[in-house]
Protein backbone atom coordinates (compact mmCIF):
# COMPACT_ATOMS: atom_id res chain seq x y z
CA UNK A 1 0.00 0.00 0.00
CA UNK A 2 1.01 3.44 -0.92
CA UNK A 3 1.28 6.41 2.12
CA UNK A 4 -0.71 8.69 0.80
CA UNK A 5 -2.48 11.61 3.15
CA UNK A 6 -5.89 13.29 2.07
CA UNK A 7 -6.06 17.34 1.72
CA UNK A 8 -8.81 20.03 0.50
CA UNK A 9 -7.44 20.42 -3.39
CA UNK A 10 -6.50 23.94 -4.21
CA UNK A 11 -6.35 25.66 -8.06
CA UNK A 12 -3.10 24.49 -7.94
CA UNK A 13 -4.70 20.64 -8.50
CA UNK A 14 -6.84 21.25 -10.94
CA UNK A 15 -4.48 20.74 -13.98
CA UNK A 16 -3.66 17.07 -12.29
CA UNK A 17 -7.16 16.63 -11.42
CA UNK A 18 -8.04 16.91 -15.03
CA UNK A 19 -5.36 15.15 -16.34
CA UNK A 20 -6.42 11.90 -13.98
CA UNK A 21 -10.19 12.15 -15.74
CA UNK A 22 -9.50 12.82 -18.47
CA UNK A 23 -7.63 10.25 -19.34
CA UNK A 24 -10.93 7.71 -18.10
CA UNK A 25 -13.11 10.14 -20.31
CA UNK A 26 -11.25 9.22 -23.61
CA UNK A 27 -10.48 5.40 -22.79
CA UNK A 28 -13.43 3.96 -20.60
CA UNK A 29 -17.04 4.27 -19.24
CA UNK A 30 -16.14 5.07 -15.75
CA UNK A 31 -17.11 8.76 -16.68
CA UNK A 32 -20.25 9.49 -18.57
CA UNK A 33 -18.32 12.20 -19.51
CA UNK A 34 -17.57 12.22 -23.77
CA UNK A 35 -15.48 14.75 -23.88
CA UNK A 36 -12.17 16.00 -21.89
CA UNK A 37 -12.95 18.90 -19.81
CA UNK A 38 -10.65 22.22 -20.38
CA UNK A 39 -8.60 23.31 -17.35
CA UNK A 40 -11.14 26.45 -17.32
CA UNK A 41 -14.43 24.10 -17.09
CA UNK A 42 -11.89 22.57 -14.30
CA UNK A 43 -11.12 25.67 -12.38
CA UNK A 44 -14.70 27.06 -12.75
CA UNK A 45 -15.94 23.55 -10.99
CA UNK A 46 -13.40 23.87 -8.30
CA UNK A 47 -14.29 27.24 -7.52
CA UNK A 48 -17.95 27.33 -7.72
CA UNK A 49 -18.87 25.00 -4.41
CA UNK A 50 -19.56 25.40 -1.03
CA UNK A 51 -18.01 23.87 1.58
CA UNK A 52 -20.81 21.66 2.10
CA UNK A 53 -19.55 19.94 -1.55
CA UNK A 54 -15.19 19.60 -0.69
CA UNK A 55 -12.86 18.26 -3.63
CA UNK A 56 -9.87 16.39 -1.83
CA UNK A 57 -6.61 15.31 -3.15
CA UNK A 58 -4.51 11.87 -2.59
CA UNK A 59 -1.25 13.20 -1.82
CA UNK A 60 2.14 10.75 -2.33
CA UNK A 61 5.45 11.27 -2.30
CA UNK A 62 5.24 10.46 -6.10
CA UNK A 63 2.33 13.60 -6.58
CA UNK A 64 -1.08 13.56 -6.48
CA UNK A 65 -2.45 10.23 -7.27
CA UNK A 66 -5.93 10.58 -7.38
CA UNK A 67 -9.19 13.07 -5.70
CA UNK A 68 -12.37 12.74 -4.23
CA UNK A 69 -15.25 15.15 -3.79
CA UNK A 70 -18.57 15.33 -2.73
CA UNK A 71 -21.52 16.71 -4.86
CA UNK A 72 -24.85 17.78 -4.76
CA UNK A 73 -27.68 14.80 -4.94
CA UNK A 74 -30.17 16.34 -7.18
CA UNK A 75 -30.86 20.20 -6.45
CA UNK A 76 -34.39 19.57 -4.42
CA UNK A 77 -33.86 21.34 -0.95
CA UNK A 78 -35.31 18.03 0.13
CA UNK A 79 -31.94 15.89 -0.95
CA UNK A 80 -29.49 18.01 1.09
CA UNK A 81 -28.35 15.73 3.97
CA UNK A 82 -27.60 13.13 0.39
CA UNK A 83 -24.24 13.60 -1.10
CA UNK A 84 -23.46 11.94 -4.14
CA UNK A 85 -19.00 11.35 -4.37
CA UNK A 86 -16.74 10.97 -7.07
CA UNK A 87 -13.43 9.49 -6.89
CA UNK A 88 -10.72 8.81 -9.88
CA UNK A 89 -7.25 7.11 -9.00
CA UNK A 90 -4.76 8.05 -11.38
CA UNK A 91 -4.32 4.77 -13.95
CA UNK A 92 -0.62 4.72 -12.94
CA UNK A 93 -1.47 4.17 -9.41
CA UNK A 94 -4.58 1.95 -9.56
CA UNK A 95 -4.42 -1.28 -6.57
CA UNK A 96 -2.05 0.32 -3.74
CA UNK A 97 -5.02 1.36 -1.61
CA UNK A 98 -5.14 4.91 -3.01
CA UNK A 99 -8.94 4.40 -3.83
CA UNK A 100 -9.83 2.99 -0.34
CA UNK A 101 -8.20 6.14 1.20
CA UNK A 102 -10.32 8.70 -0.89
CA UNK A 103 -13.31 6.88 -0.37
CA UNK A 104 -12.79 6.85 3.72
CA UNK A 105 -12.14 10.41 4.22
CA UNK A 106 -14.95 11.41 2.16
CA UNK A 107 -17.16 9.00 4.57
CA UNK A 108 -15.27 10.81 7.43
CA UNK A 109 -16.34 14.27 5.95
CA UNK A 110 -19.83 13.51 4.75
CA UNK A 111 -20.32 12.77 8.53
CA UNK A 112 -19.01 15.98 9.79
CA UNK A 113 -20.86 17.98 7.28
CA UNK A 114 -24.29 16.51 8.66
CA UNK A 115 -25.08 14.21 5.79
CA UNK A 116 -27.59 11.54 6.08
CA UNK A 117 -27.04 9.29 3.25
CA UNK A 118 -23.89 9.26 0.84
CA UNK A 119 -24.52 7.80 -2.82
CA UNK A 120 -22.63 6.70 -5.94
CA UNK A 121 -23.77 6.33 -9.78
CA UNK A 122 -21.28 4.05 -11.45
CA UNK A 123 -21.46 2.29 -14.52
CA UNK A 124 -22.12 -1.36 -14.31
CA UNK A 125 -19.13 -2.44 -15.83
CA UNK A 126 -17.04 -0.75 -13.23
CA UNK A 127 -16.26 -3.43 -11.27
CA UNK A 128 -13.25 -1.73 -9.54
CA UNK A 129 -15.49 1.04 -7.77
CA UNK A 130 -18.59 -1.43 -7.44
CA UNK A 131 -16.08 -4.02 -5.56
CA UNK A 132 -14.61 -0.81 -3.24
CA UNK A 133 -17.67 0.34 -2.34
CA UNK A 134 -18.95 -3.26 -1.33
CA UNK A 135 -16.42 -3.19 0.84
CA UNK A 136 -16.95 0.25 2.40
CA UNK A 137 -20.57 -0.84 3.59
CA UNK A 138 -22.11 0.49 0.35
CA UNK A 139 -25.17 -1.54 -0.71
CA UNK A 140 -26.75 -1.78 -4.06
CA UNK A 141 -29.67 -0.01 -4.22
CA UNK A 142 -30.67 0.52 -8.15
CA UNK A 143 -29.88 -0.27 -11.72
CA UNK A 144 -31.12 1.88 -14.17
CA UNK A 145 -30.90 -0.12 -17.29
CA UNK A 146 -29.74 1.41 -20.91
CA UNK A 147 -29.50 5.23 -19.25
CA UNK A 148 -26.25 6.04 -21.05
CA UNK A 149 -24.39 6.14 -24.34
CA UNK A 150 -21.02 5.67 -25.18
CA UNK A 151 -18.47 4.35 -27.21
CA UNK A 152 -21.75 4.03 -29.50
CA UNK A 153 -22.80 1.09 -26.45
CA UNK A 154 -25.54 1.22 -24.06
CA UNK A 155 -24.79 1.83 -20.88
CA UNK A 156 -26.34 0.46 -17.10
CA UNK A 157 -25.97 2.31 -13.89
CA UNK A 158 -25.58 0.87 -10.98
CA UNK A 159 -26.49 3.22 -7.27
CA UNK A 160 -24.74 1.97 -4.18
CA UNK A 161 -25.58 4.18 -1.26
CA UNK A 162 -24.49 3.79 2.46
CA UNK A 163 -26.54 5.73 5.35
CA UNK A 164 -23.89 7.44 7.59
C1 LIG B 1 -12.20 2.52 -8.56
C2 LIG B 1 -10.84 3.11 -8.21
C3 LIG B 1 -11.06 4.51 -7.64
C4 LIG B 1 -10.18 2.21 -7.15
O1 LIG B 1 -8.98 2.85 -6.74
P1 LIG B 1 -7.68 2.01 -6.31
O2 LIG B 1 -6.77 2.95 -5.63
O3 LIG B 1 -7.16 1.28 -7.48
O4 LIG B 1 -8.32 0.97 -5.28
P2 LIG B 1 -7.66 0.40 -3.93
O5 LIG B 1 -6.25 -0.03 -4.18
O6 LIG B 1 -7.89 1.36 -2.83
O7 LIG B 1 -8.56 -0.90 -3.74
C5 LIG B 1 -9.41 -1.09 -2.64
C6 LIG B 1 -10.29 -2.30 -2.88
O8 LIG B 1 -11.16 -2.05 -3.98
C7 LIG B 1 -11.37 -3.28 -4.71
N1 LIG B 1 -10.80 -3.16 -6.05
C8 LIG B 1 -9.99 -2.16 -6.52
N2 LIG B 1 -9.70 -2.36 -7.81
C9 LIG B 1 -10.32 -3.52 -8.17
C10 LIG B 1 -10.40 -4.23 -9.39
N3 LIG B 1 -9.78 -3.81 -10.50
N4 LIG B 1 -11.15 -5.35 -9.42
C11 LIG B 1 -11.78 -5.80 -8.32
N5 LIG B 1 -11.73 -5.15 -7.12
C12 LIG B 1 -11.02 -4.02 -7.05
C13 LIG B 1 -10.64 -4.35 -3.92
O9 LIG B 1 -11.54 -4.84 -2.94
C14 LIG B 1 -9.54 -3.56 -3.27
O10 LIG B 1 -8.99 -4.14 -2.13
P3 LIG B 1 -7.74 -5.17 -2.29
O11 LIG B 1 -6.74 -4.51 -3.20
O12 LIG B 1 -7.27 -5.33 -0.88
O13 LIG B 1 -8.31 -6.41 -2.90
C15 LIG B 1 -9.91 3.16 -9.46
O14 LIG B 1 -9.91 1.87 -10.05
C16 LIG B 1 -10.35 4.16 -10.50
O15 LIG B 1 -10.00 5.33 -10.41
N6 LIG B 1 -11.11 3.68 -11.51
C17 LIG B 1 -11.53 4.52 -12.61
C18 LIG B 1 -12.44 5.62 -12.16
C19 LIG B 1 -13.75 5.14 -11.60
O16 LIG B 1 -14.29 4.10 -11.96
N7 LIG B 1 -14.28 5.96 -10.70
C20 LIG B 1 -15.56 5.75 -10.13
C21 LIG B 1 -16.58 6.59 -10.82
S1 LIG B 1 -18.12 6.42 -9.93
Amino acid sequence: MTQCSIRLATPGDAEIINDIQNHYVLSSTATFHTEPLTLEERLAWLENRSSAHPVTVAQTDGGIAGWGALEVFRGRRAYRQTAEFSVYVHHAWHRRGIGRAIMADLVTRARSLQYHALVGGCCSESVAVIALLETLGFERVAHFREVGRKFDRWLDVVFLERLL
